[in-house]
């Protein structure tokens, strides 16, 4: 069958996905907003093979057993039975991040798998469809089959574009601050956040607002509206998490100290707002052509390991590869 090699780009949400409404269909509680960024790429091949006895699946070279395994067969096995199929299939994947760039890779990850496996199993998906099943596995997955500006709304089955990724010159600089993976994934976090804390319920609540501010203000092409939006958002989730039993605490010194660092560029008068996901990085959205300036006071901020510039980045494609 045919060999088929997809691409997938990272997304950060400006407008925060944090709680599932059903956690069986992984369907989002609130409504997010993000960004697919350019350079942050998985690349993801896929055949299926009778000759096969089960599916095999590594990622940058190395075989995987276990859960990340399972995730990917849940998803394999979903292609399958919509395709009718019962053929197992062999799973490449690597990774094209710059090294430790200290960002999560599910979004690029399920999104580049879910496009390479359906067409290898002949499946003839639209865009949205195959976002569909990207969000059975990661829901932040969903948004990164769309270039550019895409939106998840509370309950859906697909992400949709919002406006391509030459709609505003924006970039998102990438202040990674701490190694390793993160402690807790953002599933547990999840659950744990809507079981134990009190104001999980405010934030979903609240988010459907943020979200509009923030997508009302990207459709005007306002960076200060959109950026006050995104920090909003960013504080009133982890606010949700800090305020967990026990506390969920992905922020760290260094995050703050790069959030008052952002802060006080702002009052210098450069247009740079913060936002931060699952994990200490934080991720600072700034015009094109403040992005030097902006990327040169990150690098300073003590405790800050590496600082990289994104671009608006395309939507997930694939090809078919000679076997
Ligand atoms: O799609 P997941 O399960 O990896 O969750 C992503 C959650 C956040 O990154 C914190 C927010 C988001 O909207 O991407």
């Amino acid at each position: 069958m045919r060999r088929i090699r997809a691409v997938a780009h990272a997304n950060i949400a400006l407008a925060k996905y944090w709680g599932k409404a059903d956690l069986e269909q992984n369907l989002p509680a609130v409504p997010s907003l993000s960004l697919t960024l350019s350079g942050l790429r998985t690349v993801t091949e896929v055949q299926f093979d009778s000759e096969l006895k089960e599916d095999r699946v590594s990622l940058d070279g190395e075989v995987q057993t276990g859960r990340p395994k399972q995730r990917v067969v849940e998803l394999l096995t979903r292609a399958r039975a919509r395709a009718g199929s019962n053929v197992f299939a062999q799973v490449q994947s690597r990774n094209e991040f710059p090294t430790a760039a200290g960002l999560a890779s599910s979004a690029s990850g399920f999104a580049a798998l879910a496009l390479a496996s359906t067409r290898a199993v002949g499946l003839e998906l639209s865009p949205g469809e195959v976002s569909s099943l990207a969000r059975r596995s990661s829901a932040s997955a969903a948004r990164s089959l769309f270039g550019g500006w895409a939106s998840l709304d509370a309950n859906a089955e697909q992400a949709q574009s919002v406006a391509p990724a030459d709609h505003f010159p924006v970039v998102m600089i990438v202040a990674e601050t701490a190694k390793g993976p993160k402690a807790i994934g953002s599933t547990e976090g999840m659950l744990h956040t809507a079981r134990t804390s009190p104001f999980y319920e405010g934030w979903v609540a609240g988010a459907p607002d943020i979200y509009a501010r923030a997508r009302r203000a990207l459709l005007e092409k306002d960076l200060a509206e959109l950026g006050a939006a995104m920090e909003h958002s960013t504080l009133a989730m982890h606010a949700s998490m800090l305020a967990a039993d026990p506390a969920l605490s992905y922020l760290t010194p260094t995050t703050w100290s790069v959030i008052e660092r952002v802060r006080q560029l702002r009052s210098e008068g450069l247009a740079a707002f913060f936002t931060m996901d699952a994990g200490p990085h934080v991720k600072v959205l700034t015009s094109a052509t403040m992005a030097a300036s902006v990327m040169s006071e990150l690098q300073q901020v003590p405790g800050v390991l590496r600082v990289a510039t994104h671009e608006p980045g395309p939507a997930a494609y694939w090809e078919e590869v000679d076997a």
